[in-house]
């Protein structure tokens, strides 16, 4: 009998065992005479064919597992979006960014300690600096980066206006106006007062709708306030944003033309 030639794998297909068009009665009578032949030296492959097998098979077990686990995963949400989720506590203990949130606070008691103008520098970048200047994008968010508030600084000495570009502060006026930032008391004490004043001649060519405006300023004051919220409470300070001014008086002493408009005013100083 000729001796297959076990590097073609014709024999194999002659034996039936890949081919499903033969009856499995003719395959079990060719097995015999094939498999004497076979028997030693076809003994490496058949030993790879079998590694290959269980690879092949524990591969496919992976697969068949972890499409259980996504249905299963799926099924719990399903089953989650149900009822109501109990959530995991916050990592408020040791994330350092959870940390901070957790004591951002109203403060309406100030040291009169004066401020450093590092620190002064530090919480108007942290308001509305600019931090990417390759852009000349900001801190704080504004609609279609109008950047259209304008942050003023009130303090023993003066109003200032903020220039982040130049990061100045440009002088307004001389004298303390620090009362007339606010209707309760607090304000005249506390060392630095910041006024958020949208300029809505600002927002491109000036045909956004009035209440889309009034939107986009107010929402861009409440980045910065918050931004000044979590500058103070990381850095052991204390800061308290309102919006009870007397606005018709400090928009007078301000001298601020039709266009602008005061949103809210902030205190940042030493807590008392
Ligand atoms: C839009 C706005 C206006 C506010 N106006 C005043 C105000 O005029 N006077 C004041 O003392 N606090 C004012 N606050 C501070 C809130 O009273 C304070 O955020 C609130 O009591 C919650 O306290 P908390 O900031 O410590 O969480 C204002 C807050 C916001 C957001």
């Amino acid at each position: 009998m000729e001796k297959p030639n076990i590097t073609t794998g014709q024999q194999f297909s002659a034996t039936g065992r890949y081919m499903s068009s033969e009856r499995s009665s003719d395959r079990f009578s060719t097995e015999p005479s094939l498999l004497t032949p076979l028997k030693w030296k076809s003994f490496p492959l058949l030993f790879f064919c079998a590694i290959l097998a269980s690879v092949c098979i524990s591969c496919r077990s992976k697969e068949i597992s972890a499409t259980e686990n996504e249905q299963a995963g799926s099924k719990n949400q399903q089953r989650a979006s149900a009822g109501d989720i109990t959530l995991p506590a916050p990592e408020s203990q040791t994330d350092s960014f959870l940390k901070i949130v957790t004591k951002r606070e109203t403060s309406r008691s100030f040291s009169d300690k004066t401020l450093s103008l590092q620190k002064v520098s530090n919480v108007l970048y942290a308001a509305f600096g600019i931090n990417r200047p390759d852009k000349g994008k900001r801190t704080a968010p504004s609609a279609h980066d109008w950047q259209y508030v304008d942050v003023y600084v009130s303090d023993a000495n003066g109003l200032y206006l903020f220039d982040a570009g130049e990061r100045k502060l440009k002088e307004i006026l001389k004298g303390d106006i620090r009362s007339l930032t606010g209707t309760q008391s607090y304000p005249a004490k506390a060392p630095l007062n910041l006024v958020y004043v949208v300029d809505y001649s600002k927002m491109g060519s000036g045909n956004v709708p009035r209440e889309t405006a009034q939107i986009f300023g107010s929402a861009t004051v409440g980045a910065i306030m918050q931004n000044v919220y979590l500058y103070a409470a990381s850095s052991n300070m204390a800061a308290g944003v309102r919006a009870d001014i007397d606005r018709p008086r400090l928009r007078k002493t301000m001298k601020l033309n039709k266009s602008q408009s005061i949103i809210l005013a902030q205190s940042f100083g030493y807590p008392q």
